[in-house]
């Protein structure tokens, strides 16, 4: 089975992270989830979900929070867990979506830190070529914020930014989320029916 490396960090939009996680199960996908501790807190702040600090009770939580069965693969790791798979370059993790991506992880990615899970994934994805997705939520851009977007795009990163659009006319916020998300669909290969496109 294909397992996809996602995680949720500390920028606004823990709502976008929460769909994904949904659609990759939903499409037949392994998810490997990792939410960072600021991360968490956004969530707990913005969403009804307040994530448990325990792996398996925090997969169940999530998936009962998207109403999706118990059985489905989705595995929750801790932020300081660098012995989980996605650390090494040698495990068969297809790549690594982040979502919502805030702007210190971006920076600690570009900087090269590597100083846990989420970060080392990151590194090992542009070392070993696969996959890596970003979906930063800033506004606006510091001069710094845009270097480090810079020189991630320039590793191989690709930048898709939680700006939804509003051509296919959203009715609600899920609109908007879905849009996004499905933008960062469009950049893995993954079908699905989140926006109605220009050509339909
Ligand atoms: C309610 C809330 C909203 C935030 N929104 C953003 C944001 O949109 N973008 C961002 O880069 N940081 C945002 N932050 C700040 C990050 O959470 C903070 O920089 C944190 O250290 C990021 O850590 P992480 O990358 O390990 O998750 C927000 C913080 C809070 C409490």
């Amino acid at each position: 089975m294909n397992t996809w490396f996602v995680a949720i960090t500390g920028a606004s939009g823990s709502v976008y992270g929460l769909r994904l996680v949904e659609q990759l199960l939903s499409a037949g996908m392994g998810v490997t989830l990792v939410v960072t501790k600021a991360g968490r807190e956004v969530m707990a702040f913005e969403t009804p979900l307040a994530l448990p600090d325990a792996p398996a009770a925090a997969a169940a939580s999530v998936l009962r929070f998207l109403e999706l069965s118990a059985h489905l693969p989705l595995k929750v790791v801790a932020q300081d867990d660098l012995f989980d798979a996605a650390a090494s370059g040698s495990a068969r993790t297809e790549g690594m979506i982040v979502c919502p991506a805030s702007m210190g992880f971006c920076g600690s990615v570009a900087a090269g830190l590597a100083s846990d899970l989420p970060e080392r994934a990151a590194d090992v994805m542009l070392k070993e070529r696969r996959p890596l997705v970003l979906v930063p939520r800033e506004t606006p851009f510091s001069l710094i914020h845009l270097r480090n977007l810079t020189m991630l795009a320039e590793a191989g990163a690709v930048i898709v930014p939680a700006s939804p659009a509003f051509y296919h006319k959203p009715q609600s916020i899920d609109d908007l989320v879905d849009f996004v998300v499905g933008k960062v669909l469009d950049q893995i290969g993954i079908e699905h029916h989140l926006f109605r496109r220009w050509d339909e």
